[in-house]
């Protein structure tokens, strides 16, 4: 269901970010602003900041900010919706569903009916296990025998599904449940040409599967006997609300440890997670036997950036893993690995030794990644000089992908001690690495940029004033946006898009990048007010400047999105305001708003005077600033422009299209010279 507009403004302005944050952490005055201890990252003294008076949260620490909602999403780990849900229910407020499209009517009442199914599911494979004759006599003495409490089997829902073709099947439709929405599930498998329908599971202990906030979306389901002909596990297929790779298994029970104990220990298996939760130890997910993936590492990041990967003792599996540590690394979290006498799996183990020796083990040999490879590969390398070479290359190549400077001198210093070789050649090695990389993602970005514009049927009237660029219709971007429908798949965003993943190397700062933001600044803090009250009264920076960079669409994905929202909302008549960006849904955009707001922007000195870019004292100044900021938007814009009209130049064989692209190119050579004289009688002091 959705909440309506009213609902969710209702909501905001009743959830004060003060009284939300203070349910978790303690907030001391300090100021005009609030402080306490970053409830995200383990810190001793505060760095965590609430601003009442503009509704914000930011940690100096870690950078996490945002407004209340965004604080439930992080710290609860919900979707949008469901933040706003749990708000609503702690402020009394009654939530007024929205009317839906009827396709979003029929999207909803499905994944909403696959749930109850699911739920249904559930709960009858339990009632096998505790109270059918056949669950007590099978089903549950295997839970027994491996050593899980009643406590144990309730807290994860554990069950028994009976050995037969269609017992599930045939209970679920007695009790009302369709059919179609039964094999949607995943629970029933349907052979209409036989006219059959029969149980996916049947005579195995079920393990259902949670997302984050406790519904049922999935089952695991274990043989009792070993049989070579079947698998041992059988896992429910990908569904509507099943999403293999975004979900960890355990994540619902583990989640408040894993933010308590500020780390989350990462398994395989299913009785790996059980196990270290019966023996106290509750920090602890499973990835479900698949290699990590990026969605699961992001799921953890929003209770922890430690992660501990614990492995039975196959090197095999081990090497396997390895690509899994590199992404953690990438993402800036930190992990360290475990790994377990042979034979041994965390579940085996911790039964064996208890769960104090256990703990005690996982202090005593939990190394860090650069350590664990070295030991790893090492032992193999021998004195190979050929072999060695290539691990260290191999080393270097992981920390580069550290986003983290400090963290990363930490790591060459390790590793030139475990190496024996100097900490420099390291530290140019990685250089070299990165600068390939970098070179590397600019070309697959300048390739885009140049297919997009040379695709672009060019208009040929380039002038100052009018549109000297892609038709108004091509907004472009459009780039991380999920609409807030995607919130309810799941409770973990899951859009079918691809999604594209966050820039995670520093972004390059070209002249055009710092115009953008220097644009995208002014509309967010600025685009309310009158630009130039003596000259236009009643104009607002906002109209003033999407009226003059019309057509005009930005390189940078998140400040083009910024500048598409502005244009779709002016085009209702809606002048966005710095709160509403503040407290926008979509956190990429909020944290960028946070910082336009929250510091004054500084652009280093050098910067300034290598591309002119000049930030004066705000307001009084609204007029010049804009104008100043869309004359060099424009000129990037025109400069790009000749470019790709040169390149072009140089390919064109037909006489004709010479000519006319001559005619362009010198069009916008006068464009250029237009620009510059302008730029160079604009008080830009
Ligand atoms: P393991 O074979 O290590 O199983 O697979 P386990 O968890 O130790 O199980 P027990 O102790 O024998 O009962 C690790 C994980 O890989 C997935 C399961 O999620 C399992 O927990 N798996 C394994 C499958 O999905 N299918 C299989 O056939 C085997
Ligand atoms: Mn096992």
């Amino acid at each position: 269901m959705r909440i309506d507009q009213e609902t969710i403004e209702r909501i905001k302005q009743t959830a004060q970010v003060a009284d939300v944050i203070g349910d978790y952490v303690s907030l001391k005055k300090k100021g005009a602003n609030l402080w306490a201890c970053c409830p995200f990252h383990g810190e001793k003294s505060p760095s965590f900041s609430v601003s009442p008076a503009k509704g914000i949260y930011k940690c100096f620490g870690c950078g996490k900010a945002g407004d209340a909602v965004r604080f439930i999403m992080d710290i609860e780990g919900l979707g949008y919706g469901e933040a706003l849900r749990h708000l609503a229910k702690k402020y009394s407020i009654e939530i007024q569903e929205a009317p839906m499209t009827d396709e979003q009517q029929l999207a909803q009442n499905e994944r909403e009916s696959l749930y109850i199914a699911l739920n249904y599911a559930k709960n009858y494979f339990q009632n096998n296990l505790f109270t059918h004759e056949e669950g007590q006599s099978i089903g549950y003495p295997y839970f027994k025998e491996r050593g899980f409490s009643d406590k144990t089997i309730k807290a994860f829902d554990l069950g028994y599904s009976l050995e037969s073709w269609d017992a599930f099947t045939k209970e679920a439709i007695k009790q009302g449940y369709n059919i179609d929405i039964l094999e949607k599930a995943g629970l029933t498998i349907r052979k209409p040409e036989e006219n059959k329908q029969f149980d996916r599971f049947r005579n195995r202990v079920i393990f259902p599967i949670h997302n984050v906030s406790g519904k049922t979306i999935a089952f695991g389901a274990r043989i009792l006997k070993t049989d070579k002909n079947q698998p041992k596990y059988l896992n429910s297929p990908e569904t509507e609300v099943y999403h293999k790779s975004h979900i960890l298994y355990g994540i619902y029970q583990a989640k408040n440890a894993i933010r308590a104990k500020d780390v989350c220990y990462l398994v395989e298996g299913y009785t790996d997670v059980i196990s270290l939760y019966q023996a106290g130890i509750e920090n602890v997910v499973a990835s479900s036997g698949t290699s990590l993936t990026l969605e699961q590492i992001r799921l953890i990041a929003r209770f922890t950036q430690n992660i501990t990967v614990l492995y039975d003792g196959d090197p095999a599996g081990i090497k396997a893993s390895l690509r899994g540590m590199d992404m953690i690394l990438e993402e800036g979290l930190n992990v360290k690995l475990v790994v377990f006498p042979e034979g041994e799996d965390p579940d085996s183990y911790v039964r064996n030794i208890g769960s104090e020796a256990f703990m005690q083990y996982i202090a005593e040999h939990s190394s860090d990644f650069i350590t664990f490879k070295a030991e790893l590969f090492l032992k193999e390398a021998g004195n190979d000089p050929f072999k060695r070479a290539e691990l260290i290359k191999d080393m270097v190549g992981s920390i580069a992908k550290i986003p983290d400077s400090i963290k990363r001198s930490v790591f060459f210093q390790k590793t030139a001690s475990l190496m024996q070789i100097d900490e420099g050649i390291l530290i140019s090695e990685s250089n070299k690495i990165t600068l390939e990389r970098t070179k590397q993602k600019e070309k697959d970005s300048q390739r885009d940029a140049n297919r997009q514009r040379l695709q672009q049927d060019l208009p040929s009237g380039v002038s100052l004033n009018s549109n000297p660029s892609l038709p108004p219709d091509d907004v472009g971007g459009g780039m991380m946006s999920f609409s807030e429908e995607d919130e309810y798949v799941g409770d973990y965003p899951v859009s079918n898009e691809p999604q594209p993943e966050p820039q995670k190397v520093a972004p390059v700062y070209t002249a055009t990048t710092l115009h953008e933001l220097e644009c995208i600044r002014l509309l967010v803090n600025h685009g309310t007010k009158e630009v130039d009250p003596g000259v236009a009264p009643g104009v607002t920076l906002m109209q003033y400047v999407l009226g003059e960079i019309d057509g005009i669409n930005f390189s940078t994905p998140i400040y083009q999105e910024i500048l598409t929202i502005c244009r779709e909302k002016f085009l209702q008549g809606v002048v966005l305001d710095t709160a509403y960006f503040i407290s926008h849904h979509i956190a990429e955009i909020q944290n960028e708003a946070i910082n336009l707001a929250s510091e004054k922007h500084v652009i280093s000195e050098e910067w300034m005077s290598r591309h002119e870019i000049f930030v004066p004292t705000e307001e009084d100044k609204l007029a010049d600033m804009a104008y100043t900021n869309i004359l060099r938007l424009k000129k990037s814009f025109n400069d790009e422009y000749i470019k790709t009209l040169m390149k072009q130049l140089t390919q064109a064989k037909d006489p004709q299209e010479q000519n006319r692209l001559l005619s362009l190119f010198m069009e916008a050579k006068e464009v250029e010279k237009q620009i510059a004289k302008e730029l160079g009688t604009v008080v830009v002091r």
